[in-house]
């Protein structure tokens, strides 16, 4: 088999507002670290690029840690080159305050707004940059999952995408088990439930090994 290059993304990011504030998510970045852990157990040499996470540094991965998502798109542009698969499993924040006051904001009115600035979309820059290389996202969605998955799928231009549905009774978040649809080329779906996170890295890399073979393999065109 051959040794891969992995780029994996993984955890929320913060978007401060004030010293002492920020915007965030519930992810913990375990995905992440999953599929982290699992790729340098198959062999494949592994950077890893966290937002904030507690979990303990995946061994024999390089660990980049940012706490933007523009610290994490320019980690992404660094890296990129060098990687035979980017996997955005990171849950990136999309906008972030259009301002950071560096005074502590006062609470001393009703009401108050914060206004929002988008953040870059790094899986849709890595999609128009990919030539041969692999490119994997996530997405959680309440409805809709299977469409929404897609449409992300085209737009972002990911070989694979994997969707984690949210609900009363499913939340993706943490270390448990979770309910997805994987969704590779040509639309192909595998539909997955209550399954380990380590299954889902295990699972998603052996798809990444078999693309990467496809796209390399001589009669494939795409350069
Ligand atoms: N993503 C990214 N950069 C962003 C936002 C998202 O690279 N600024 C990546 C995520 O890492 C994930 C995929 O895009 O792999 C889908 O993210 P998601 O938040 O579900 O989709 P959005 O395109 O942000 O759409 P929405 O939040 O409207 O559902």
């Amino acid at each position: 088999m051959k040794r891969l290059r992995v780029l994996v993304t993984a955890g929320p990011t913060r978007e401060p507002i004030d010293p002492v504030r920020f915007i965030t998510n519930h992810s913990t970045g375990s995905m992440g670290y999953a599929i982290a852990r699992c790729a340098h157990r198959l062999g494949h040499q592994v950077t890893l690029i966290s937002g904030p996470a507690s979990l303990a540094e995946p061994a024999g991965v390089k660990t980049i840690r940012i706490e933007t998502a523009q610290e994490m798109y320019a980690e992404v542009k660094k890296h990129f080159l060098a990687h035979d698969s980017l996997v955005m499993a990171a849950a990136v924040s999309d906008f972030r305050p259009r301002q950071y006051s560096a005074k502590k904001l006062k609470t001393n009115s009703r009401t108050a707004f914060i206004q929002l600035k988008k953040n870059p979309d790094i899986l849709q820059w890595a999609g128009k940059q990919k030539t041969k290389k692999i490119i994997v996202g996530f997405c959680m969605e309440t409805e809709n999952m299977f469409a929404r998955a897609l449409e992300k799928m085209c737009l972002k231009q990911a070989d694979i995408i994997i969707a984690n549905k949210i609900s009363k009774f499913a939340m993706p978040f943490g270390p448990g088990r979770t309910d997805i649809l994987l969704i590779g080329p040509d639309s192909l779906v595998q539909q997955f439930r209550k399954i380990s996170k380590d299954k889902v890295a295990r699972i998603l890399l052996d798809k990444i090994a078999d693309l990467w073979y496809k796209k390399h393999s001589c009669r494939c065109k795409q350069r």
